[in-house]
Order: structure tokens, then C-alpha cells, then sequence
């Protein structure tokens, strides 16, 4: 039997929510628990060089104070490296970052940054956290995942969600083709971007996934139906994961 599909829910939204006031609510480490509460596995968080939404403070009091696993997304930056190591999550989610961008808008080229990431995937291994890369759906990408040592790959499925149509049904073949290969290559596989409870039951046809990370849906689903519950829904929903068979 294939194991129970993983909720890591990112709450980076809700300190978006704070930082647009400068106030000191919502709270984060309150916004963690509800989450754990509600059935989460895991929280992630998205330390970005610019700050936007997340702080030093939070991932530590974080750190301290969740009993699921942490996960950290971050970009392969030296200062950044530092705080991951000092913080040590059960995870990291290295992916690409433009100051720029809304959100994390492609996947991280590690077939062509290979060389530049080593230094970074042997520190974190070496200090014991599972080291993931968020990559887009191709077969370039994986093979170099797998070739650089990181036990884990997210799989972008923002293109996936942000499509409909025919475009939508390729993208659902990459990324099923892409959890497949991922899969062969013994690269643990989870997935995240833009998913929210209407475009889930064609991610869950998706083989393979240990994780799905959900952030903006999640809270925005929130505003209307508490934190608690919109975590708890879509839990609901992702039960009936069978390996996308
Ligand atoms: N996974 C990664 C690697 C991300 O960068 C993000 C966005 O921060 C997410 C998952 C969650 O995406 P969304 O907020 O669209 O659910």
C-alpha cells in the first residue's frame, strides 16, 4: 500500500499579512500550531534575501517551537547558508530567487548550476538536513539532482496550476512522466505551487508524491473558513491519495 500523502504548509502568507502593517500579528508561531493542530505534517517557510515576508526571528522561534518538521525553502546564498546551518530544519528546499519576482516563479536550473550547489548540498547533508531542490518537471533537472547527491526533489507544479485545457493535460503528463523518472532514480519526490483544493484531484494522479507544500491557497481559504479548517479540508481531500493509480 502506497503511504499516507504529507501536508507541509507554508505559511509564508501570514507574515506577509503582518509585514504589510509592520504590526506584531498575525502571529507566526500561532499560525504554526493551528496548523500542527489541524493535522499538518510539516511547516515550511521561505527565508528571503529580501525579507518580504519571513525573519531571522521567526524561523528560530519556529525552530523551537514546532513539533512537526521544518522545512526551510531558501536560495543558494552564503548568508542564507549560514542561518540553515545555525537553524538546522529537517529540511531544505533550495530554489531560485529573483528579488523581482511575486513568488518563486520557475524551478531551480541544477543542471546548469550543478557545480555552484555542491558546496551547499554537502553542508546541509552533512549537518544531517534533507536537502530537496525545487526543480521544474524535466528530465535534464532530475538527472542532475540525482548527480549532485540531494535526496529529494519538489516538483514545480506551477505551470500545471496555472494552465487549463490541453496545455493543463501536458503539464499534468510532465510532471507524472517527471515523478516517474524521479522516482526511479530513488529521489524521494514531493511537490508543491499553486495548488489549491480545486486543482487537487489531478495533482493526486501524479504517482509517487511523499509531500505536497500548499501556502497561498491554504491562507487565503483561511480569511473565509479559519486556519484550522482550511488545513483540516484539504487533508480531507488528499486522503484519498493511492500513488496516482
Ligand atoms: N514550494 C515551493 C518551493 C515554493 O517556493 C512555494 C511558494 O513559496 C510553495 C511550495 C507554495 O506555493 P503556493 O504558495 O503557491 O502554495
Amino acid at each position: 500500500m502506497s503511504q499516507r500523502l504529507k501536508l507541509g504548509v507554508n505559511i509564508d502568507h501570514v507574515a506577509t499579512l503582518r509585514q504589510a502593517r509592520g504590526t506584531s500579528y498575525p502571529g507566526i508561531i500561532e499560525a504554526a500550531l493551528v496548523c500542527e493542530q489541524a493535522g499538518a505534517d510539516g511547516i515550511t517557510v521561505h527565508l528571503r534575501e529580501d525579507r518580504r515576508h519571513i525573519q531571522d526571528k521567526d524561523v528560530f522561534e519556529l525552530r523551537d517551537h514546532i513539533e512537526t518538521r521544518l522545512n526551510l525553502e531558501m536560495a543558494n546564498s552564503p548568508e542564507i547558508l549560514e542561518i540553515a546551518l545555525r537553524l538546522k530544519p529537517d529540511e531544505v528546499c533550495m530554489v531560485p530567487e529573483r528579488r523581482l519576482e511575486l513568488t518563486t516563479e520557475g524551478g531551480l536550473d541544477v543542471a546548469g548550476l550543478g557545480e555552484q550547489l555542491i558546496g551547499a548540498v554537502e553542508k546541509l547533508s552533512s549537518a544531517g538536513i534533507a536537502v530537496s531542490m525545487f526543480v521544474a518537471p524535466d528530465h535534464d533537472q532530475l538527472e542532475a539532482c540525482a548527480k549532485l547527491g540531494a535526496p529529494c526533489v519538489e516538483l514545480h507544479t506551477g505551470s500545471f496550476c496555472d494552465s487549463s485545457g490541453e496545455t493543463a493535460d501536458r503539464e499534468l503528463l510532465r510532471l507524472t512522466e517527471a515523478a516517474q523518472h524521479a522516482h526511479e532514480l530513488g529521489l524521494v519526490v514531493n511537490a508543491g505551487h499553486g495548488i489549491n483544493i480545486d486543482n487537487l484531484r489531478n495533482i493526486l494522479r501524479i504517482p509517487h508524491m511523499c509531500t505536497l507544500n500548499i501556502g497561498h491557497s491554504i491562507i487565503a481559504r483561511a480569511v473565509f473558513k479559519g486556519l484550522g479548517e482550511s488545513v483540516r479540508e484539504m487533508i480531507r481531500e488528499m486522503a484519498g491519495y493511492s500513488g496516482g493509480k
